[in-house]
């Protein structure tokens, strides 16, 4: 049984990399935690239940509820929404590869837009507004000057339907919260979360051919791939590589139940908030390879490719409107980013499979 400060919340997309420490931060916050996911992505381990929520509950020591529910199922939403009184909604389920979501738009609008519309259709009829959203750096588009601060245009020189999909998203839940100002929105517009749990359990296993940075540098210092692709180093950069911001995916968790209390302290009346969660800096594409060639003593090897089509040189956060307003930023260091990623896939070689 929770305590009475305890609250209800049904976090969407927990099985995965994002939700699966999101749901750890957050029933350490002594918090009930509800989990639905479509598995498209999970692993899944003893009595049908995704291996990543079984490991969830083994490291915080607590149970949490699980239903296999597709978002895009709006019946399958009213009958979660029936079982449970639930307070809060943390909503990270999202199809979220830039490149996949260029051949399938269609499947990205629907799971992403329409998916979004059918939480909050739902959480209206049961008067329950109260909604973290996973939105996305990609919503600044191509022209904003770095940092990237809340307060500038979003929406303009957006180029894939991923991208233009969490800014639809973004728009709509503006627009829900405009009409009616009892919602309480809270959209947290993500960097490029890297790292894995410290414990070794939780960490990002992509299914097919990994797309992002460490995740093939990964494959490469382990042997898996013959070299890492680095795509132009040509950019107007201090090294000629790409330069993103990357905080470390349990910093990230710590954002999401950061602006959960944020709900709570505004006694449910914080109305519609945006805030970016990352770390402030960018390092570039050469930086983290021999940050992980550190962290794991093995050399990442890498062939200078071309650009790859649609990326630009250079984006990072200006994270102080979460630091005032949120009390969060990124503490952890680049090492140890490093470290915790080696460290999931040294102890887990298959991901959350068994062999
Ligand atoms: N890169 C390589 N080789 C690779 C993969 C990436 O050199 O194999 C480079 C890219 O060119 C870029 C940097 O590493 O300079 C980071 O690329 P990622 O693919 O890891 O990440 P992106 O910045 O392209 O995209 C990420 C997420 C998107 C999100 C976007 C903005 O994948 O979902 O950040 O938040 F929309």
């Amino acid at each position: 049984m929770a305590s009475k400060d305890s609250r209800c919340v049904l976090v969407t997309g927990g099985a995965g990399y994002i939700g699966s420490h999101c749901a750890v931060e957050i029933l350490q916050a002594g918090h009930d935690v509800i989990i639905i996911d479509n598995c498209c992505n999970a692993v899944t381990g003893t009595g049908g239940i995704p291996e990543s929520i079984h490991r969830v509950c083994q490291i915080t020591g607590k149970q949490v509820k699980y239903h296999q529910v597709d978002i895009v199922d709006i019946e399958a939403l009213r009958d979660v929404f029936s079982k449970y009184s639930i307070d809060v909604v943390i909503h990270l389920a999202a199809l979220k590869a830039v490149g996949e979501s260029v051949k399938r738009p269609l499947d990205y609008y629907k799971v992403n837009f329409i998916g979004t519309c059918n939480i909050v259709q739902v959480m209206k009829e049961h008067n329950m507004k109260n909604l973290i959203f996973s939105s996305s750096a990609t919503v600044y588009g191509h022209s904003n000057a770095v940092p990237f601060v809340e307060t500038l245009p979003t929406g303009i020189d957006i180029t894939s339907p991923y991208g233009k999909s969490k800014y639809f998203t973004e728009t709509m839940l503006k627009d829900v919260c405009s009409q009616d100002k009892s919602w309480n929105m809270i959209l947290l517009r993500y960097f490029n979360p890297v790292g894995a749990h410290p414990s070794g359990l939780l960490g990002e296993y992509p299914s097919g051919t990994p797309k992002n940075l460490m995740a093939n540098a990964v494959q490469a210092a382990l042997g898996n791939i013959p070299h890492l692709k680095v795509f132009g180093n040509d950019y107007d950069t201090p090294d000629g590589t790409g330069v993103r911001d990357y905080p470390h995916v349990v910093d990230l968790a710590q954002g999401i139940a950061a602006a959960l209390a944020k709900i709570e302290d505004n006694n449910n009346s914080c109305g519609l908030r945006i805030y970016n969660l990352g770390e402030g800096r960018g390092y570039s594409v050469l930086e983290m390879i021999a940050a992980l060639e550190k962290a794991s003593a093995k050399k990442v090897p890498y062939v200078i490719e071309k650009r790859r089509p649609g990326d630009i040189g250079t984006f990072y956060s200006d994270p102080t409107l979460a630091w005032k307003e949120l009390g969060w930023k990124a503490t952890r260091s680049l090492e140890e980013r490093c470290k915790d990623l080696w460290h999931f896939h040294t102890m887990n070689p298959h991901g959350y499979l068994k062999n």
